[in-house]
């Protein structure tokens, strides 16, 4: 009971709740039939779906219906049991999570910052998607037998709604294999805030990578400074229009830093493409002709990278 006058005082669309309630001071009027009260009418799909989750298991004592059932998300709503007088629309629940709801977004997601304030959630306060006012309920569906954002194959749909610039790079040639549900968002994405920017998974960047990229991860004899440092000096996460997630193709991609008068920075004319030796530093692999341990080298003669 405690608790859940916590979560009233929590909420501060309490004014809300009280004048459904009566005076200031009287305690939220919980339906005494809990669920069965409720289900009497939403008796269908997709309303009767969260019987099918863990939210419903009431033997659990930490879930909502082991407390007031529907009212324990919903709040107290006695006036919304009240059958309305003819012609009149019926008096809403005291919380609604549907776009378009009169309940602030801050006041929703308290609903489930309740129980949800630990483990995943304990960053999610000040975090750029609370910032932004988006809701728990934007990501997450609670009337569902299984909520798509926690399967791997369907998560990127649900963050395609907001990030379409997100989707058109995941459908470049060169990609993370996210619409195959082999990678997903998550893997490198924490939803719920951190404190990696931007709301990464990894300590750094490349922790982010390593997990999957391990042999990448080093450590090498001869280290490339670039590699160690952010693996986004070279590769998209997303997707690329060029081959291998790169940002930009070599040559270009390696004389952005390597200036030096030799011949790492020759680029050479288009002629000597048709040359009776051809020219080996634009052709194939272009710098990778040689220079094939961009990440770096564990030969003890990799120093520059050529083995
Ligand atoms: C006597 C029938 C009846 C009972 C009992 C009932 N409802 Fe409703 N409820 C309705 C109807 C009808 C609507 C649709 C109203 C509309 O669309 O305008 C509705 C709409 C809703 C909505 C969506 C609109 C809103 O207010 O956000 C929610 C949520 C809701 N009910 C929750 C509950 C909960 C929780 C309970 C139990 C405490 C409950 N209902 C009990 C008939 C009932
Ligand atoms: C009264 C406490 C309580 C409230 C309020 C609550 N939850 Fe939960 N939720 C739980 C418990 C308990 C579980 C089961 C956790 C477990 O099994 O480890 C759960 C599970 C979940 C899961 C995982 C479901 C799955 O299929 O594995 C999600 C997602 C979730 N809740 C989101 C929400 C959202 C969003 C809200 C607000 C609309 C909310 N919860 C409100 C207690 C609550
Ligand atoms: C931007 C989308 C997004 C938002 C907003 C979001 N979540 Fe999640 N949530 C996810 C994803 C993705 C997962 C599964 C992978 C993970 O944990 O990152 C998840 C997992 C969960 C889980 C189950 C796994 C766990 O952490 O134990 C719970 C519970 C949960 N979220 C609660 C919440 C609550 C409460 C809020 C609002 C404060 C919220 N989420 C907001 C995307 C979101
Ligand atoms: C864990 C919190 C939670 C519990 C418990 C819960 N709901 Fe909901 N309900 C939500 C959220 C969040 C939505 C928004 C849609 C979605 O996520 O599926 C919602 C949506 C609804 C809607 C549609 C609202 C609209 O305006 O169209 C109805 C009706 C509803 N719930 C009824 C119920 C009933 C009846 C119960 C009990 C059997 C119940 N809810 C239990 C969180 C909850
Ligand atoms: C309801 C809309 C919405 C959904 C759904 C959504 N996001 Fe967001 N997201 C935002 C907004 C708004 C911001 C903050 C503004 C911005 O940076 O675009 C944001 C920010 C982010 C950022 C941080 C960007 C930065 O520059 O710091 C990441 C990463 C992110 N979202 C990932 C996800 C993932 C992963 C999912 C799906 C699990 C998801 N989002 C679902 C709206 C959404
Ligand atoms: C392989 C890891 C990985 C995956 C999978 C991934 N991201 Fe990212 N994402 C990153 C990294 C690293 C950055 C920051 C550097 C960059 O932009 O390349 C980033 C940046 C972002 C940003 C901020 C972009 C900006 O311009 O500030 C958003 C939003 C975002 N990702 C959303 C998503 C969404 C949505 C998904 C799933 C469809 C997703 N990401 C999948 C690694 C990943
Ligand atoms: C969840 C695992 C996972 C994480 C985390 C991950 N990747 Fe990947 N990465 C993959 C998979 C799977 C492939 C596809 C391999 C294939 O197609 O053979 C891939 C492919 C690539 C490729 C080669 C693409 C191509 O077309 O050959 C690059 C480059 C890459 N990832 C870079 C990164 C970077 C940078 C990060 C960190 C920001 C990262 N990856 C994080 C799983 C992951
Ligand atoms: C200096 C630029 C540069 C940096 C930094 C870099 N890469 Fe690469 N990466 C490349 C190039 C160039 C290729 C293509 C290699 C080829 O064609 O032989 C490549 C290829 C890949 C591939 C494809 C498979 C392979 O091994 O050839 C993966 C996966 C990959 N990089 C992941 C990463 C990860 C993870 C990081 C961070 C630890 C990283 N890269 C940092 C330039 C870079
Ligand atoms: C973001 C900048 C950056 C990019 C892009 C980059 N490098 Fe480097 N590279 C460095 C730095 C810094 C060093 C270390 C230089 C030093 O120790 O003097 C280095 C060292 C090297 C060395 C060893 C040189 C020596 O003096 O031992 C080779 C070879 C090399 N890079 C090749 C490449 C190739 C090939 C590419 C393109 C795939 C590339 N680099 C892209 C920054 C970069
Ligand atoms: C035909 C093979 C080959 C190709 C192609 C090639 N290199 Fe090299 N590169 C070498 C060799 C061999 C060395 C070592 C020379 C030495 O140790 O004196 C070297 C040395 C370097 C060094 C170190 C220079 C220094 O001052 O110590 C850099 C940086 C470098 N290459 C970058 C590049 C870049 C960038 C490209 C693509 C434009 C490229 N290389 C293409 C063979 C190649």
């Amino acid at each position: 009971m405690i608790r859940r006058l916590a979560v009233a005082a929590a909420l501060s669309g309490m004014a809300l709740w009280v004048c459904s309630v009566g005076a200031a001071d009287e305690p939220p009027v919980y339906d005494a039939k809990g669920a069965e009260g409720c289900l009497k009418c939403h008796d269908k799909p997709p309303d009767t779906l969260i019987l099918q989750t863990p939210h419903a298991m009431q033997a659990d004592s930490r879930t909502p219906f082991a407390d007031h059932a529907c009212e324990t998300c919903h709040g107290p709503s006695p006036e919304h049991l009240v059958k309305p007088p003819e012609g009149e629309p019926r008096a809403p629940t005291a919380m609604s999570f549907v776009r378009g709801s009169r309940n602030t977004v801050a006041e929703q997601n308290a609903v489930c910052l309740e129980c949800h304030n630990g483990d995943h959630q304990i960053n999610w306060k000040g975090s750029a998607h609370d910032f932004a006012d988006v809701g728990c309920a934007s990501c997450h569906h609670i009337h569902v037998r299984k909520d798509e954002v926690l399967e791997k194959r369907y998560q990127a749909e649900v963050c395609f709604e907001c990030h379409a610039e997100q989707r058109a790079q995941s459908l470049l040639p060169s990609r993370h294999p996210i619409l195959e549900g082999l990678t997903a968002c998550s893997d490198c994405h924490n939803s719920h805030g951190g404190i990696v920017q931007p709301l990464l998974t990894g300590a750094t960047i490349n922790d982010t990578c390593y997990p999957c990229h391990a042999e990448l991860r080093g450590p090498f004899l001869w280290e490339h400074a670039p590699a160690r440092e952010d693996c986004t000096l070279c590769h998209f996460s997303h997707g690329s229009v060029n081959q291998g997630l790169l940002k930009v193709r070599a040559p270009f991609l390696c004389q952005e830093c390597h200036m030096a008068p030799y011949h790492s920075s020759s680029l050479y004319g288009g002629d000597r493409l048709a040359n009776p030796t051809p020219q080996r530093e634009l052709l194939g692999r272009s710098c990778m002709n040689c220079h094939s341990q961009v990440h770096g080298s564990n030969h003890p003669s990799g120093v520059r990278a050529l083995r």
